[in-house]
Parts: C-alpha cells; structure tokens; sequence
C-alpha cells in the first residue's frame, strides 16, 4: 500500500520562492512544492523529489509552466473607515494642499467623524470590497490599523472590524493601534492630554482585549510630536507590544531614530529620511516600509532614500497604505510598479517588499513570506512568463489561483 505523506503538491510550476539563495528571485525553475496540514512541506526542483508525485502526495495539482510566489503581504493599511474624501480630493486639485486641509480640520478628522458615526457592521461592509480587491491579486495577509476613532470605544471598534474580517475572510489580518494618529477635536489646544489618554486608558484597554498586535503612531507636525511619541511606545512596551511608526513622511522629525531605538518593527513613509535615520534603522533591523500610492496621491516631490537604505542593508517593504485621504488604493500590484517607477526599486526588490520584507515588518518572518519549508502553505499562481511582468504591467492582474493555509481560495 502507498503511504502519501504529504496533502498535496504543485508541479509543472516555476517557483520565485524569495528565499535568500543566491539566485534572483530564490527562483526554482521546473519545482514542485508540497504541503500538509497547511503548512510547506517541502520545496524544490522536481528532479530532486524523493518520490513519484503521486506516491509522496495524495492530490497532485500540474500548475501548466505557471509561477508561483509566495501570498503577498500588505503590511500597512487603514482601509476601515467611515465615508470617503473624494470631496477632498477635488479641494486638493483647485490647489489647497493636505496638511492645510488637517489644519482646517478636515482630512483624518473627517473621517474620524464618519468613523464614530458608523456602526460596527457598516464599518465591515464598507472594508470588504477594499479588502477582496487586495485579495483577488493574491494577497494573503494584510495589516489593519486603528486610527479614526480616537477614543477607547472607537478604536476599540474598528480593532473589532479587523478581527472579524480576519475570522470571516480567508486572509490573515494582523492589527496595530494608531490612537495616536491626529488629535480629536474634544482634545483640541491638549496634545499631551489626549497622548495621556492613548496611554494610560487606550492602549491598557485594547491591549488587555488582545485587540492589537502592534502599536502605531504618527510622528509629524499635524501628528505628534517625538516626546509624545516616545510616551506612546513606551506605554506599548509596558504591554508587550512591538511598536511601528509613520515616520518623515512630510517633514524630518527624526521618527525613524525613535522606533529605531525601541526595536521597531518599521518605519514608514519615510521621504525625508537622513543618513542618521537610516544608520539606526540598520542597526536596529527596523524594516522601511515605503509607501508610493501615498507619495503619488499627494503628488510629493521627495523620494526616499532607496541607495541608502539598500547599501545600509535596511530590509525594504512595499504596502498600499490604502486609507481614504492619501492612498485610497485597492491594488498591491500597482504599488509594487510604483515602487519600481517612482523610487527606483528593481522590481526583484519590490516583490520582496511584499512577501519576504513586508513578512518582516509584521513580525511574522518565520512562518510567511517565502516558500520555504515549515512556513504557512500560503501561495499565488501567475499567469505571467517571468517574475518581472508583476512590477512592469500595471492596471492589470494575472492572478491565476491563490492558496491559503493549503487550500485552493476560491476567487
Ligand atoms: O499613512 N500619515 C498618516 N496617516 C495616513 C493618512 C491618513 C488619512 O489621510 O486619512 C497615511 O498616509
Ligand atoms: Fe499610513
């Protein structure tokens, strides 16, 4: 009698496993991958298997010559929210610019408001569609943030939103708590009043829930300032949580530098990044998650520092930073043609930014990312002809099939 130990395997495909090995892409060609109990079994050139396929697994699938890369990770979204700013938008093209808007009390205010307004199922209907549009170019992980509720109940909420879509949905959803992400306006003249709040009533509440994976911020002239980041990270360190930043996305306030010094899983943004910046970055194996939809959307001028972060060795993610005011996107492929136009990534850099980097800047590396063996079965087939085609084509998506935890996600 045959003894199939494996659940199933893929052959007849070309494998970009993103693993480091030397060879563009961890690129396999003619391989086969394997997998039980929803984890990768094994992995590598269908020459080198043990076994005739259909001895060493019980279903065996002929991917036809297609590729396949590991699930895609957005690793920096906002995409629960109240309402759109598409009225914004208009405002921003008769000339007024976005930190203006803050100022005046629109932009993250405004859909704080809507946010608040909203209730728990609507929030979650609304992030649906935004949410299936990633997932139908294969991504299998996504990273939620909190941010537009702005006080314990609120944000409580929205951290709820992004449980449920996890459990309801065939996608791992990782969540961050982003309190500190603008002032609400029962706070307005008390900064240090409300980073109190985030602090000593927020994060313990949420934290002690298990809502949030992560704790976020946002370091900038209309966020806050470092002091009172720094208050913030310091209240997630007391909680055991990892801390993450926006940080020099419209001006130098030296955010980087601080996530860096609490071990931070990443900075991001990051178009005004110096060389101080990104030394502590690499020190510190902080990820810089680059976000161009954001970039282009508010049409910036500064890009960042991709030489130096690539010569200091800094891993580099690629995220859509979806979110209604500077990146309302619903596409991780455009980004990662983004990544290339824009910043200059070459477009092996910018795959690794959403499986292997982006993995590393959730603080999951060990179990996504890559194809590799023990890591979450967690996979996308390609219609394309070289791994290339998924950064050079734009607008377009040739997902030909996604695998979660093993099993066949049906589209
Ligand atoms: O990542 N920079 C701050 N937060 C978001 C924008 C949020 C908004 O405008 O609603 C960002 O760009
Ligand atoms: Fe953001």
């Amino acid at each position: 009698m045959v003894s199939h130990r494996m659940d199933a395997i893929w052959l007849n495909a070309r494998l970009a496993t993103m693993a480091h090995t030397g060879v563009p892409y961890g690129a396999v060609e003619d391989g086969a991958l394997a997998v039980q109990g929803g984890r990768i079994a094994w992995v590598g050139a269908r020459d080198d298997l043990p076994d005739k396929p259909e001895d060493f697994a019980e279903t065996v699938h002929d991917c036809g010559g297609c590729w396949i890369t590991p699930g895609l990770i957005d690793c920096h979204t906002h995409l629960i929210y109240g309402g759109n700013r598409a009225g914004e938008f208009e405002k921003r093209l008769e000339g007024v610019s976005y930190e203006e808007i803050a100022r005046a009390g629109g932009g993250i205010r405004s859909t704080v408001e809507a946010t608040r307004a909203a209730s728990e199922d609507a929030l979650f209907e609304a992030a649906q569609p935004i949410l299936r549009s990633l997932m139908a170019e294969g991504v299998t992980t996504v990273e939620i943030k909190s941010g537009y509720g702005l006080d314990t109940e609120n944000e409580a909420k929205m951290l709820r939103v992004a449980r449920r879509l996890g459990s309801t949905l065939p996608i791992d959803v990782r969540t961050s708590f982003l309190g500190a992400h603008a002032l609400p306006p029962e706070f307005e003249g008390r900064a240090d009043d409300y980073i109190d709040a985030v602090c000593t009533e927020m994060l313990p509440s949420i934290a002690s829930e298990g809502l949030a994976d992560a704790v976020d911020a946002f370091c900038e002239g209309i966020g806050f300032s470092r002091e009172q980041t720094r208050a913030v990270f310091e209240a997630a360190k007391a909680h055991g949580l990892p801390v993450k930043l926006h940080a020099e996305q419209l001006s130098n306030l030296r955010g980087a530098v601080l996530v860096a010094e609490y071990g931070g899983l990443s900075a991001d943004h990051l178009e005004h990044l110096d060389d101080e910046g990104v030394a502590a970055m690499a020190g510190a194996g902080t990820v810089a998650v680059l976000l161009p939809g954001a970039y282009y959307f508010l049409r910036e001028t500064n890009t960042p520092p991709v030489d130096k972060l690539r010569a200091a060795g800094v891993p580099i993610a690629i995220a859509s930073d979806s979110n209604p005011g500077s990146s309302p996107a619903g596409s991780i492929l455009l980004m990662v043609n983004m990544a290339c136009t824009l910043f200059r990534l070459t477009p092996e850099e910018a795959l690794a930014g959403i499986t292997r980097n982006a993995g590393l800047a959730l603080g999951i590396g060990e179990r996504a990312g890559t194809l590799e063996v023990g890591k979450d079965a967690d996979f996308v087939l390609w219609d394309i002809d070289e791994p290339a085609e998924l950064a050079y084509r734009f607008g377009f998506n040739p997902c030909a099939g996604v695998v979660k935890g093993g099993q066949a996600r049906p589209g």
